[in-house]
């Protein structure tokens, strides 16, 4: 399968939202509504409301440029070590938390929650089977993730979801704007990592 690397990436920039992590799931509906009604948020809104405090707001991709079942891959929420090595991926059908205007836009993180195997190596292939929707099989212990549905395991060992990278797409891009699950090795996303 053939993987773009991402060409559109720019610098980090604050969303400056001030949405907290309470607020978010305590208003999500009425933010998601509030941001919709204020246009700047394009296709579908889903995860308008899932921006996080502290995360960067990154623009990864164009909805144009997308095509069902070529992932893209990008960096998030640092732009190194390879644990953040992510995947913007158009599944073709809609998903949960899905963005853009048919709601079939996703990212996930590519570091399997088990014990770390490599979901999208450093070649930039991306292990994903196109046909069922799932990432995986992980090359160490074969677990497989839903990307139609948050990430949630499907086979083998992982106990936790394949972090989902929320989106945002205002007009024509798509910004990550955090992540949903721990990264693994991490004991916090945005803890800085040299
Ligand atoms: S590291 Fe992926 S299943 Fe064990």
């Amino acid at each position: 399968m053939e993987v773009k690397k991402n060409e559109t990436a720019e610098t980090p920039e604050d969303c400056g939202c001030g949405v907290t992590r309470r607020q978010v799931m305590v208003g999500a509906a009425v933010g998601s509504a509030a941001l919709a009604a204020s246009g700047l948020v394009t296709g579908k809104p889903a995860m308008a409301g899932d921006r996080m405090d502290g995360y960067p707001r990154k623009l990864i991709g164009k909805v144009s440029a997308l095509q069902t079942d070529q992932p893209v891959v990008f960096t998030y929420p640092q732009d190194s070590p390879s644990i953040f090595r992510s995947a913007l991926i158009k599944l073709g059908v809609p998903a949960k938390d899905g963005v853009g205007p048919e709601g079939d836009i996703v990212a996930y993180n590519g570091r399997c929650p088990h014990q770390g195997g490599e979901l999208v190596p450093e070649d930039d292939t991306l292990r994903y089977d196109a046909a069922s929707k799932t990432l995986g099989p992980c090359p160490w212990h074969l677990s497989t993730f839903d990307a139609t549905n948050e990430g949630i395991l499907t086979s083998a060992h992982s106990t936790q979801n394949l972090p989902q990278v929320s989106l945002e797409v205002e007009g024509d891009n798509i910004y990550a704007v955090g992540v949903k699950g721990l990264i693994y090795g991490m004991p916090d996303n945005l803890m800085k990592v040299s």
